[in-house]
């Protein structure tokens, strides 16, 4: 397994995803633990890009969101499905790109920082197993080319940890 991250300097945010993919890949592949890979995963976002915060949730009961691991700020524990960026990307099972949180009717400020969000579910035998969440103190911070590079990171851990695993 790898023991350190290799981010390379001065990249474009598409070379960074690039060089991560594969890290990404060999740090989890080979260990069971979904917990272990989604803290490992949470590390190297947060070591790459110095979001805010990132994070997984994960549905342990029906229709709620249990906060999983996590690099960031204290963060709320449970989330509704019908509450939030987080709750509308688990009930709709799409990616939710939010350039500015005031303006996201149900927000959930879990810090006052949060200025931006992207929310990415995984979605296997038609029900969400876990989302995504990754929030930055800056405005208008996630576009197209992360939602892309979320999704297949997201995909990863599908592959690996959910079976047969279908995109939403
Ligand atoms: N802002 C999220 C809540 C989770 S925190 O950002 C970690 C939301 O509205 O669902």
């Amino acid at each position: 397994m790898a023991e350190s991250l290799t981010i390379p300097a001065n990249a474009s945010k598409r070379e960074t995803y690039e060089a991560l993919l594969p890290q990404i890949d060999a740090v989890i592949s080979g260990v069971d633990d979904l917990i272990a890979n989604l803290a490992n995963i949470s590390a190297i976002l947060k070591q790459a890009f110095n979001f805010h915060w990132v994070g997984f949730y994960r549905t342990t009961s029906p229709k709620l969101l249990m906060l999983g691991p996590f690099q960031g700020p204290l963060a709320c524990v449970t989330i509704p499905f019908t509450k939030g960026v987080c709750g509308t990307a688990a009930s709709t099972q799409k990616t939710v790109l939010v350039p500015d949180v005031e303006k996201f009717p149900g927000h959930i400020a879990c810090s006052s920082l949060s200025k931006s969000e992207i929310v990415v579910p995984l979605v296997h035998n038609g029900e969400t197993q876990l989302i995504l969440d990754i929030d930055s103190d800056k405005l208008n911070d996630f576009d197209e080319t992360d939602q892309i590079y979320l999704e297949r990171i997201v995909f990863i851990i599908a592959s690996q940890h959910f079976a047969s695993h279908k995109t939403a």
